[in-house]
């Protein structure tokens, strides 16, 4: 392969006759890999997040295996190595935690193992960011693939989504709607099938931010999981990737300042999570591109959310697949001159808009028209004022609108253990006209930063029949949650953050028109109060919570660790022995 355009980075492990190549090749032939694997062909690795822990991803191995067929038909060699798998469901006390942890993972085994360009296998919501944030961090071509999502759940004839249903699900109990037996029927029909969230929950909105991105293929974010078209998918993304690596096609040709600007007004299009605010600016960061809290303001604002999906709709992602997928939306953004950039390059070498002009759509009523939109203006609302001077975030496609305007006294939870504890205490001096607000749950505070922020109403209100109520705090909320929830304060409490001093009875403006978040109390009384204010204990003092702690970033600058932010590059001049 002596007529290969440029030399490939693998060939500083395996293109030498002298000791070095000898031992780099020689280990590897025990795995019974023939000489010509090394002749300077691509070398591919295949980032997998399988884990049967990790149960939105345990179908990965095969996803692999049709990756590998399209690596060796286009003439590649793929190397299949594992990261840190972050399941949402199991790990505690949150996946948020251990994102920069994968991240550093997946940063350090492709910069340093033998690896011309990377196939990043993402599913459940953390890994999609992780994997992205520590391959641009190396700057090396790279294609994202998802799993894909669940088929719709199921229970008693009727569809459910991942998540949503089970907030639903929990209120009906609580306002004795159903009881116990019923809400746990729904358990096997809920999760049917291999996938991730069926919901435009986190996963799903990650997995539309990558094609939005340009990081993934046209219609990577929907085809369900068990589809045989996901696999053709994974097999082509191979042969593709190899393309890609003798084009240097590297990440931060396609990550630009453009491609985010897109991703941000489809994540508008589609209602999708809150937490893509925090992982967006996380990715930005390691690729070199700035990207502000005030960007999701100006480039987000006013745009419709066209998706009528759960949680802020009706739909499924198995729907959303059948009706057109991403494809079909961003054809509608970029008919009315809503795609800010459609000439941002993606990975297929394509414009973003050459692989959506003629996409088809199939179902006005899951991807709505423009002037019937679900929400006419379903950005992300950004707030400020004096209890979230760096800022604080709400989904309007998933508020109540008559609260999106609201002034009203607070109630007040230190923690969460407060919280649980009070929010069942039938005394409580509480009604729908409070604003229900919880500290301590940010990035240092919980830590992590755990989703725990649309905090479940009061039960002596549920069974009054209230289906929402303002809360807030320095926490995210699941993507597959839903109202009017106040999120991402920051500074957080646990940072010195004026959430800290808040009390029982104080009055709090949220208005979401003008993005102002207000506590009603003077300057000097929040600052006499502020230094009352003793931060918590943190329960683990050392490993790696001591390690996130004392280096994690606040919401508004994507949580990831300072000393983390920035691309390195793959160059690693020195040889191992
Ligand atoms: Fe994994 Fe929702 S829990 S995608
Ligand atoms: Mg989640």
């Amino acid at each position: 392969m002596s007529d290969k355009p440029r030399k490939l980075r693998s060939t500083e492990w395996f293109g030498s006759a002298d000791k070095n190549g000898f031992m780099y090749r020689s280990w590897m032939k025990n795995q019974g890999i023939p000489d010509h694997a090394f002749d300077g062909r691509p070398i591919i690795g295949i980032c997998n997040t399988w884990s049967e822990l990790t149960p939105c991803n345990a179908h990965f191995r095969k996803l692999a295996e049709h990756v590998k067929k399209g690596v060796l038909e286009a003439g590649g060699y793929p190397v299949e190595f594992p990261v840190f798998s972050n399941g949402e469901s199991n790990l505690r006390p949150t996946a948020m935690l251990t994102r920069n942890l994968a991240s550093m993972d997946v940063e350090e085994a492709i910069r340093g193992n033998p690896i011309d360009a990377v196939v990043l296998l993402v599913g459940c919501d953390k890994t999609t960011p992780a994997l992205l944030m520590g391959a641009a961090s190396c700057d090396v071509p790279a294609i994202v693939v998802t799993g894909g999502p669940m088929l719709n759940g199921k229970l008693e004839g009727k569809n459910i989504g991942s998540g949503t249903a089970v907030w639903q699900l929990h209120e009906s109990l609580k306002a004795g709607e159903i009881n116990m037996h019923q809400f746990l029927a729904a358990e096997g029909g809920m999760s049917r099938s291999a996938g991730t969230c069926n919901t435009m929950g986190t996963a799903s909105t990650m997995a539309c931010m990558a094609e939005a991105l340009g990081t993934s293929l046209p219609h990577n974010a929907a085809i369900p999981a068990v589809d045989a078209r996901r696999y053709v998918l994974a097999h082509m993304s191979g042969r593709r990737i190899v393309e890609m690596a003798h084009e240097d096609l590297r990440l931060s040709k396609i990550l630009t300042r453009e491609a985010f600007e897109n991703a941000i007004r489809t994540n508008a299009a589609i209602g999708g999570s809150t937490n893509a605010v925090i992982h967006l600016k996380a990715i930005a960061g390691r690729i070199g591109v700035e990207l502000e809290l005030d960007d999701w303001t100006r480039i987000g604002k006013g745009t419709p959310t066209v998706v009528d999906l759960q949680p802020s709709g009706r739909f499924l992602m198995e729907e959303f697949y059948y009706a057109g997928g991403l494809p079909a939306v961003l054809r509608r953004l970029g008919e009315a001159k809503l795609l800010p950039h459609p000439d941002a390059l993606t990975v297929n070498g394509k414009s973003l808009w050459e692989n959506v002009a003629d996409a088809p759509q199939y179902n006005d009523e899951v991807i709505r028209p423009l002037d019937k939109p679900l929400v006419p203006d379903g950005g992300i609302c950004v707030l400020r004022g004096n209890l979230a001077p760096r800022g604080a975030v709400l989904k309007p496609s998933a508020a109540s609108p008559h609260l999106l305007q609201h002034r009203g006294r607070a109630v007040v939870f230190e923690n969460l253990e407060h919280y649980k504890e009070r929010i069942v205490d039938e005394d409580l001096d509480i009604d729908e006209t409070c604003v229900m607000v919880l500290k301590n749950c940010g990035p240092m505070g919980y830590p992590g930063m755990a989703e725990v922020g649309n905090m479940g109403l009061p039960p002596k209100l549920l069974r009054r029949g209230i289906k929402d109520m303002v809360r807030i705090s320095d926490a995210r909320m699941s993507g597959t949650a839903y109202g009017t929830v106040v999120l991402h304060v920051a500074p957080e409490a646990a940072a010195g953050g004026p959430l800290a001093a808040v009390r029982d009875g104080d009055f709090i403006e949220l208005d979401c028109t003008t993005g102002r978040l207000h506590l009603d109390i003077s300057d000097e009384e929040l600052a006499t109060r502020l230094a009352q204010v003793t931060p918590p204990e943190h329960a683990m003092k050392g490993g790696y919570q001591r390690l996130y702690v004392n280096h994690v970033l606040q919401a508004d600058q994507g949580c990831d660790f300072e000393f983390l932010v920035g691309c390195r590059g793959s160059a690693v001049p020195r040889h191992s022995h």
